[in-house]
């Protein structure tokens, strides 16, 4: 069965989904291992509920980014990953931990390609909107090749219109459920494409 490593930075509703597609047979797949670089993440308790391990690597400031990278590619390399999923994992990954997996890190990203790289994505495309810079904006899924922020080939993606009378809020939870059925849905045709 195809291995998943997921890392995880916070609340880690994303990976919540790819659990309970596993666990419900939707996803043919096994999450064999949740890293995240934030103690606090809420997702490290998900994991730990699903009876997947929970593996906590914090980068002290000290050390120097690649460095870290090279670590955390050696752990998440030990787990034997067929995929490594980033799910809301908000720290750029240098070469020193990409190029251990090519083409097999996935990103999922609030917005659509080339649109508000980083973090906020979803605030920053509410207040575009506001300003009537755009109309909708959405989620995407793509391959991670380089650091480039929030960019590389796009697997799949989705647009998620705003509405006048929207909500950050509202906003929000839109995205997120987009989120959860796109970043599977993509999971589930990589890996029927590998079989
Ligand atoms: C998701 O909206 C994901 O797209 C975003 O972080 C959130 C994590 O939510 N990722 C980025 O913004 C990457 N630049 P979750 O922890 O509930 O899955």
């Amino acid at each position: 069965m195809p291995r998943l490593v997921v890392l995880i930075s916070g609340n880690g509703s994303n990976l919540q989904a790819i659990l309970d597609a596993c666990a419900s047979k939707s996803l043919d797949a096994r999450v064999v291992a949740v890293v995240s670089n934030n103690p606090d993440a809420f997702g490290l308790t998900r994991a730990r509920r699903a009876g997947v391990h929970a593996v906590l690597k914090t980068r002290d400031r000290a050390q120097d980014r690649r460095a870290y990278d090279a670590e955390l590619a050696a752990l998440v390399a030990s787990y034997e990953p067929d995929y490594v999923v980033l799910a809301g994992w908000m720290r750029i990954l240098s070469s020193a931990f990409l190029d251990r997996f090519p083409n097999r890190v996935l990103n999922l990203h609030p917005a659509l390609p080339g649109a508000f790289p980083g973090v906020h994505a979803i605030e920053r495309a509410f207040d575009a909107y506001q300003r009537g810079e755009i109309t909708q904006t959405g989620v995407m899924v793509h391959l991670v090749p380089d650091e480039g922020v929030d960019s590389g080939p796009v697997l799949a993606q989705e647009s998620v219109p705003i509405e006048p009378n929207d909500t950050i809020e509202a906003l929000q939870a839109r995205i997120h459920q987009v989120e959860h059925r796109l970043l599977v849905d993509t999971l589930r045709g990589l890996l029927t494409a590998d079989r």
